[in-house]
């Protein structure tokens, strides 16, 4: 059975789409078999992994809606970096289009079709909490939730965690939170501490725990995406290499 890992935060700009690629990545050069969805409409994910079909998880979720008899293997793309099903920016109307009874069912649908095709599947989410992040929310095993060190990072957590709540009460008993992930962390900042510490009861509060491992803020993550390289290909001495390296690690001891 494929692990299901959503990596999710509707704040912008907090290294999900970077997490997304480097969990993906860390999983295939292990020789597993991994598919991303990007499900954000700025299509960033899609973008760094070379997705270019016009057949995206926005045409999937529009068959849905129209009842249509389709099956999310026929939106995998095969890049040089992995299997990818697209993004589009019409995902964006998706909270206005999609008002069907169970709509928020149709991700999870279409991954239950594909057992036994992967060892994992990782999704990438949009910066808001509407019917595309239910979808993910629904579909998955559990979430990791990237944070910067920064106050108003850690605002929008409340909002999630509230969010996780009804999805376990209406469409996802099971969905686990993995843990908060520190990203662009630098450590010789007071600030960065202080709320480092703070997560950490976060995380607590919210039955849950902060990774030991934090992701440093390093310039290595940039250049490769600039390169369409994962970190590890691009630099595996970096810092960034390091530390995703030894997140994953943490990450696979609690998938169960
Ligand atoms: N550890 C890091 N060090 C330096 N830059 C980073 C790091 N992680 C992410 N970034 C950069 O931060 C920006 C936002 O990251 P991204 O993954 O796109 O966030 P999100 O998907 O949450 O919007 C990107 O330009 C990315 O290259
Ligand atoms: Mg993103």
């Amino acid at each position: 059975m494929a692990k299901v890992i959503t990596v999710i935060n509707q704040k912008g700009g907090v290294g999900k789409s970077t997490t997304c690629e480097s969990i993906g990545a860390f999983f295939r050069d292990q020789g597993k078999k991994v598919l991303f969805i990007d499900l954000d409409p700025q299509c960033n994910l899609s973008y760094l992994l070379g997705a270019q079909s016009d057949e995206t998880i926005w045409e999937y979720f529009c068959a849905k809606k129209n009842n249509a008899e389709v099956s999310l293997k026929n939106f995998i793309q095969t890049t040089d970096r992995g299997d990818v099903i697209g993004s589009s920016q019409f995902l964006a109307h998706a909270d206005s289009s999609l008002l069907e009874m169970g709509r928020e069912y149709y991700l999870k649908e279409g991954i239950e079709e594909l057992e036994g095709t992967y060892d994992y599947i990782v999704i990438d989410t949009p910066p808001s909490l509407g019917i595309v992040s239910i979808n993910a929310l629904t579909a998955t095993n559990g979430i990791v939730i990237p944070t910067q060190a920064d106050i108003l990072s850690l605002q929008g957590i409340g909002q999630l965690i509230q969010t996780v709540t009804s999805v376990r009460k209406y469409s996802n008993p099971g969905l686990q939170i993995y843990g908060l992930l520190l990203v662009r962390y630098n450590a010789r900042t007071n600030i960065s501490k202080g709320v480092a510490d703070y997560l950490a009861t976060v995380a607590n509060d919210m039955g849950t725990t902060l990774f030991d491992t934090k992701i440093r803020e390093c310039t290595a993550i940039k250049e490769a995406q600039i390169n369409k390289n994962s970190i590890y290909d691009y630099d595996k001495k970096s810092n960034a290499a390091k530390d995703y390296n030894s997140f994953v690690r943490e990450l696979e001891a609690r998938l169960g």
